[in-house]
């Protein structure tokens, strides 16, 4: 073994050896026959001093090279075939990983809660734009032009007459404008509010609005609608708490609390200590708006509302803080 080919026939030797290497006791036998001190490289290289000088150099580099390479291909199976042997066998008994499904945001689970008790008492579901005009946010729901509740503070202003709707109530006026009575509608969304941001608000909440216009309609079936809604939503153990109020559009005006299920009235951050939390706002709907859409309001009478509904999935799962409807942290949203 002294010419420079027979370098290359040995390394070809070695890999087709190295193939067939399939366990433990082979690979120890591999190694010490190849790349051990006594190993076929060892020898090749210890012969070196013996070739003529002008050989050695050239030769001594190429049965290097030969042997790292080698040593490089062994180690890499050598990895492998401890990976093998490390590994715990595979355990059949074992359950498998169950796949984590999506599933509806909690404010969806809470409006389609609240769409189907209405539905059973006869309200259907409809809709309106998010971007309104000032004409069905404010003017048709009889707000004067210089009413505080188009300032600024509250009222996310778009170019022209457009608003970020600050509630869910001008679609009242769009459902009155293309339906004559009986009709009896409930209407989920998102409203937006220019608000400074805390536990209890933000600027971007959802409301369902619920109105029904008729003839005989009274202030009566308001309440009844509502307890009977407070009931299936929260249990029996809610109470609610009628406070006269004011609207431009319902007169009379009424402000609902449910009574603090978090604290049990005690007083929490809440329910600002008070035992009490709003829910909605309501009333019986005002001759102005029937006036705007063309229903006779000595013959059509009706009542409206309109409920937060963060803030009763809030009461309904015991959720101190508005802001984690929002945020989306999974921990937060997969306990629902
Ligand atoms: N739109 C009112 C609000 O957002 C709530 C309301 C709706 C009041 C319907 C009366 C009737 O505060």
């Amino acid at each position: 073994m002294t010419e420079i080919a027979d370098i290359a026939k040995l390394l070809k030797e070695a890999q087709a050896e190295l193939k067939a290497v399939a366990d433990k006791a082979a690979q120890e036998q591999f190694k010490s026959r190849w790349l051990g001190r006594k190993g076929a490289f060892s020898l090749l290289l210890r012969g070196v001093k013996d070739l003529p000088p002008e050989k050695r150099k050239e030769f001594g580099a190429k049965a290097n090279q030969a042997r790292e390479n080698l040593q490089a291909a062994f180690e890499k199976i050598g990895a492998a075939k401890d990976d093998e042997a490390a590994a715990p066998e595979f355990d059949y008994t074992l359950p498998g990983r169950a796949p984590q499904l999506g599933k509806r945001h909690v404010l969806t689970q809470v409006t389609n809660e609240i769409v189907r008790i209405f539905y059973g008492m006869g309200f259907e579901v409809a809709d309106g734009p998010e971007i309104e005009l000032d004409y069905y946010n404010f003017s048709a729901l009889n707000f004067p032009p210089d009413h505080p509740a188009r300032d600024m503070q509250d009222t996310f202003f778009l170019d022209g007459d457009y608003v970020l709707r600050t509630h869910t109530s001008p679609v009242q006026v769009r459902v009155f404008e293309k339906r004559r009575p009986p009709v009896r509608i409930l209407a989920p969304g998102r409203s937006y509010r220019n608000e400074a941001i805390n536990a209890r608000s933000y600027c971007m909440f959802h409301q369902v609005e619920g109105f029904y216009a008729d003839t005989d309609v009274s202030f009566a079936d308001l309440k009844g609608v509502l307890i009977a809604f407070a009931e299936q939503f929260f249990g029996s153990e809610a109470k609610l708490r009628f406070r006269p109020s004011f609207f431009p559009f319902t007169e009379p005006s009424t402000e609902v609390d449910v009574s603090c299920l978090l604290c049990g009235g005690t007083g929490c951050r809440l329910c600002k200590d008070e035992g009490w939390l709003e829910i909605l706002g309501a009333g019986m709907i005002d001759p102005e708006v029937f006036r705007a859409v063309e229903y006779d309001p000595e013959r059509i009478s009706g009542f409206a509302f309109g409920m937060g509904i963060e803030r009763l999935a809030m009461m309904k799962y015991r959720i101190d803080d508005i802001r984690l409807f929002f945020e989306n942290d999974l921990r937060f949203l997969a306990q629902f």
